[in-house]
């Protein structure tokens, strides 16, 4: 059965205290509680080593937000996927629409983040999602499925099964505005039967497909309980440990 998963990007926000102050509480606040989904946290590179070593990472998985493109050696400023693995973090957010537009990440660039990031053992969260105007004239289908076929239709079935993919439609995020739940079932559906026409049915069925873009506590539920949504990335609402939790709780 594929997985739950209620991942949180925590984006450029909080100082390392900060940072640390909130993963702790999150930390406390799901000691002991059942949990029907994964959690996961996706902190800014800084806090990785300190955050896995201070909450339990059974509980709650520790994502970094981005890797380089380059195993090691003279890329000033950058970070490997070997570092991050070696902080504890076990999964990193690749092809963020904030990283694709601000920082000119590419598909062919995307792709070798990710075969790195599979080769040094993390979890890949693959972001994809259309801008408004793709949305508007009907073409968001063919963006989305580029963007998979793109970057990650070259991995073996094996490699792409550990993938996460994470659903964020770029005019949902941080908007306010989110995909309606028929929207979102909608393309979750049309993603997982463009894996199953390239690796069949089986790996389709276990890939975890998240939802992003505006989720919160109100709409989590109803976005959640679409057969092919199996959770979210949650910017915003995962800066306050009570609209995390709520979100998680909507499992
Ligand atoms: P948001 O961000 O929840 O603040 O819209 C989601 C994301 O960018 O992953």
């Amino acid at each position: 059965m594929r997985k739950n998963i209620v991942a949180g990007n925590w984006k450029m926000n909080k100082t390392l205290q900060e940072g640390l102050a909130l993963a702790t509480e999150l930390n406390e606040v799901l000691a002991g509680a059942e949990l029907k989904c994964d959690v996961v946290i996706g902190t800014p590179f800084i806090h990785l080593a300190s955050v896995a070593a201070t909450i339990d990472t059974k509980v709650i998985g520790v994502a970094a937000q981005n890797c380089a493109n380059k195993e090691s050696g003279a890329y000033t400023g950058e970070i490997s996927a070997a570092m991050v693995k070696s902080t504890g973090a076990n999964y990193v957010i690749l092809g963020h629409s904030e990283r694709r537009a601000y920082y000119g990440e590419t598909a062919e660039l995307l792709k070798t983040k990710t075969e790195l990031a599979l080769a040094n053992g993390l979890t890949p969260i693959f972001c994809i999602g259309e801008v408004l105007e793709e949305r508007e004239s009907g073409v968001f289908f063919d963006v989305v499925k580029g963007q998979i076929v793109d970057s990650l239709f070259d991995l073996s079935a094996e490699d792409f099964g550990k993938i996460v993919l994470a659903y964020e439609p770029v005019w949902a995020i941080g908007t306010g505005k989110t995909a309606s739940a028929a929207q979102a079932q909608e393309i979750h559906a049309f993603i997982r039967a463009t894996i199953a026409a390239k690796y069949g049915e089986s790996v389709a069925q276990e890939t975890s497909i998240l939802y992003g873009g505006s989720c919160n506590a109100s709409n989590a539920q109803e976005l959640f309980s679409n057969p092919d949504v199996d959770g979210g990335l949650i910017g915003g609402a995962a800066l306050k440990v009570a609209d995390f939790k709520a979100i998680i709780d909507a499992f």
